[in-house]
């Protein structure tokens, strides 16, 4: 792992840039970036920003005084919205929706809560989502990502070979399906669920290629990946089971900690995330769109 990781080219380095400074926020990805208003910010700026974003797969982008209106124009200077499923967006934004969570819920239950790429059974899933922090609690909340670049790379070249080959099977069914009752625990969100999510479920390449990088990504993921094309249901559970724990190594993760005002980006392409459960009896408030992207390809 030591020679892998000090070596490879898809680690987590620092960028040189002119309109803002970025701190890498750990080996894997991520960084904080300062010194940039994003109500401000030109054409140029948003192509550097997209840059940086490219290079550390999150951004965590600070200090920002942003209304619904003004995070719906940033994510607008990345690409078209993307559709929202399950989740109802706000009256008056229909591209938004409000994740929220107050301080007298009766469980500590949060949106979001288990590893994922947002939307992966999407004909063409989300390139980026945009998550501001409007109310933070003082600790806890966190979110934590992770480089599935780097879990790619880390695998063995014939295991990588083995699966170049292969379609994983995406399905909404275990989130929003059926026997997903625990959305009824999100006393604050209006979230869909309970019915069939067959017309949902997709195939995707199990390894996909970045469209802007190039890099070759392991795509699939716990909430959403149900299996693989043409293996039993007990081999795919094994192969994903491993694929997941090897993705889910701390060493190819970072841990974001919010604070009021926080805009963060992500490369739903490349990453997942994964909100923490830690703040029950405390406020947390966050806008979150999305940015349409491609139907993923090898
Ligand atoms: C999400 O999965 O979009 C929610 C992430 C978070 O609340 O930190």
């Amino acid at each position: 792992m030591f020679e892998f990781y000090h070596a490879h080219p898809s680690v987590n380095r620092a960028l040189q840039t002119r309109r803002f400074q970025t701190l890498p926020a750990t080996g894997a990805l991520g960084a904080d970036v300062s010194g940039v208003d994003l109500k401000q910010l030109d054409e140029d700026g948003f192509a550097e920003l997209r840059q940086a974003l490219l290079h550390h797969k999150v951004l965590f982008i600070r200090d920002q005084q942003l209304e619904v209106e003004d995070l719906e124009r940033v994510t607008l200077a990345f690409g078209e919205f993307g559709r929202e499923p399950y989740v109802k967006c706000m009256p008056d934004h229909p591209n938004v929706v409000h994740v929220v969570k107050e301080a007298d819920e009766k469980t500590p239950v949060v949106f979001g809560g288990a590893w994922h790429t947002d939307w992966s059974f999407q004909e063409k899933p989300p390139a980026f989502t945009l998550l501001y922090g409007k109310d933070i609690p003082p600790f806890g909340g966190d979110t934590f990502f992770a480089n599935l670049a780097l879990a790619h790379d880390w695998l063995s070249p014939p295991l990588q070979a083995f699966l170049q080959g292969l379609d994983a099977i995406h399905s909404p069914e275990r989130a929003y399906g059926v026997g997903a009752a625990h959305n009824k625990l999100l006393e604050n969100m209006d979230i869909r669920f309970g019915e069939a999510t067959d017309g949902e479920v997709r195939r995707h390449p199990l390894i996909t290629r970045h469209p802007e990088t190039g890099q070759r990504v392991l795509f699939v993921n716990p909430a959403y990946t149900s299996g693989i094309e043409g293996l039993r249901p007990s081999e795919a559970t094994a192969l994903l089971t491993h694929l997941f724990s090897v993705a889910a190594q701390p060493t190819f993760t970072c841990r974001m900690r919010w604070s009021p005002g926080t805009l963060a980006i992500w490369d739903n392409r490349s990453t997942w995330h994964l909100p923490i459960s830690d703040y029950h009896g405390m406020r947390r408030e966050m806008y979150r769109t999305t940015v349409v992207g491609e139907a993923p390809s090898r």
